[in-house]
């Protein structure tokens, strides 16, 4: 399943680079699909690899966010992780996943969500966004349950 999509954002491109390094606020704009109140508390990492700012995220043994549930059937407690990626001026890649707790993140699966962000004016962004599934564990028909909850 792959959401391709963009959008004219009322603020400068600055601002929403700041929302989307901040992602502590799935557990609040998100809650209960990409987030929830166990994410609060996270272990946080942030490091410059080569020219990208690298911003990671970890919350062990959480209940299992919407999206995911969908994703990774039959496990209501998981280990979460996220990491985002900017590039300057406006190049941001998220990877973010759940797996069995106290699993290897790479036996999970998640999402990847591209945004591409491009200055129009001082006051607005045209913000271009995709996400993709990663390490797919189920069925296609969970890719219709995906869409029909998350259109
Ligand atoms: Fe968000």
């Amino acid at each position: 399943m792959t959401k391709l999509d963009w959008i004219r954002i009322k603020a400068n491109y600055e601002l929403v680079i700041d929302n989307l390094l901040d992602l502590s606020h799935t557990s609040y704009l998100h809650d209960g699909l990409l987030g929830n109140q166990d994410m609060v508390d996270a272990e946080i990492t942030v490091e410059q690899v080569g020219d990208a700012v690298v911003v990671g995220r970890r919350s062990m043994n959480s209940t299992i966010p919407g999206l995911f549930a969908i994703q990774m059937p039959g496990h209501p407690r998981v280990d979460k992780w996220n990491t985002i990626r900017w590039t300057a001026p406006g190049n941001l890649l998220l990877r973010s996943g759940v797996h069995k707790l106290g699993t290897d993140p790479e036996t999970g699966t998640g999402y990847y969500g591209i945004h591409f962000l491009t200055p129009e004016t001082d006051r607005t962004t045209l913000y271009h966004f995709t996400a993709v599934r990663w390490n797919v564990l189920t069925e296609p028909s969970s890719n219709e349950q995906i869409g029909k909850r998350f259109p």
